[in-house]
């Protein structure tokens, strides 16, 4: 069996070595540009983990976990133009270095390149494959549109943010996962099985990044801290920074949202971390994150393979939570 670091090398060789179009470089610079910066590469990682859990051969699955994974940063150079990031991975985002225009073309491609690595899946498996990407990137993009509508939005429930960060984050975890099992030979139950223990990771991983963009290491987290309070996003922990507010500091979070106080916006990540350590939202965040790890170890437990053969995707499951990058 593979382990989380050989298959992140497999990745990343066969990131590299795709051949890009070289007719338009100005459309291409950027796309290697994000890609050769890094990232965890988890979606990826996952695919052929899912893949080596049924089966020893990983090559069918390496194209379209690569596809994944170039969906996936496509999916961050659109995002950072919506969420008006400057960095990305310690590095300028696309739209800063280039230009807003060059961002969401070269973004496209990368959708469509994507494509063409799906399209090397096992010929009798491509159309599945197909049929759960596509299915995931279009809940990607409604729960990005969730994203900016609850921008705009007073209140937000706890629901409502579950369900927003389950389209727009974990439906590609779980997908990446299926499509895994899918190549792997998994059985129907199986894979299913798999899916939904993507979707739960997907869920804890994006409350463990709406934890980080507060209280993480800028530096090893390599996006600007706050981001999402200055966006004014519903991230969890304001959610339940609203909830469990009352009095004075409940006043002070609605003036602080409300768009009508022109606040400098350090001085704002200033405010709003110091009542979210007030009302101990940290803790109440990582424990929900947990909640959700804990689930997914209990579906995952129900995959019909022995315990062993599911150690190296427990670690990395594990490994979401707690993270700093
Ligand atoms: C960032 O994803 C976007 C979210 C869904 C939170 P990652 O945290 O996987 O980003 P990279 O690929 O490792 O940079
Ligand atoms: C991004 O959520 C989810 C995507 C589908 C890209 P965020 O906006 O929180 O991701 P980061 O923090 O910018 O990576
Ligand atoms: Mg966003
Ligand atoms: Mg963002
Ligand atoms: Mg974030």
């Amino acid at each position: 069996m593979y382990n989380q670091s050989e298959l992140r090398e497999i990745v990343n060789k066969t990131l590299v070595n795709i051949s890009y179009n070289s007719e338009a470089p100005r459309l291409i610079d950027p796309v290697r540009y994000i890609i050769s910066m890094g990232g965890k590469r988890i979606r990826p990682v996952i695919t052929l983990m899912a893949c080596n859990l049924f089966n020893d051969k990983i090559d069918n699955a390496v194209f379209p976990a690569a596809g994944l994974e170039i969906f996936h940063n496509f999916t961050l150079v659109h995002d950072d133009i919506m969420d008006q990031a400057d960095v990305r991975r310690g590095f300028e985002t696309v739209h800063s270095k280039w230009n807003i225009n060059q961002a969401i073309i070269s973004g496209d491609v990368m959708a469509f390149i994507a494509n063409e690595c799906f399209m090397l899946a096992p010929p009798d498996l491509v159309l599945n494959v197909f049929k759960v990407f596509n299915k995931a990137a279009i809940e990607v993009c409604v729960g990005q549109q969730m994203d900016i509508d609850y921008e705009k939005a007073a209140i937000v429930s706890q629901e409502e943010y579950l369900r927003m960060i389950e389209l727009k984050t974990a439906s590609l975890l779980a997908a990446s996962v299926r499509i895994g099992a899918l190549i792997g030979g998994a059985n129907e139950k199986d894979t299913g099985l798999l899916y939904d223990f993507g979707k739960n990771i997907g869920v804890a991983f994006q409350i463990q990044d709406d934890l980080l963009d507060i209280w993480g290491d800028t530096k090893m987290f390599g996006k600007s801290k706050g981001g999402d309070i200055t966006a004014n996003k519903k991230t969890f922990p304001l959610i339940k920074a609203f909830e469990t507010a009352s009095g004075e500091v409940k006043k002070q979070l609605h003036l602080l949202f409300s768009g009508t106080e022109t606040i400098d916006p350090e001085e704002k990540i200033r405010q709003v971390t110091e009542i979210y350590d007030q009302l101990k939202i940290r803790e109440i965040t990582e424990n929900l994150a947990e909640d959700y790890i804990d689930k997914a170890f209990q579906i995952l437990h129900q995959v019909s393979i022995g315990e062993e053969r599911k150690k190296e995707i427990s670690k990395l499951a594990s490994s979401l939570i707690g993270r700093r990058s």
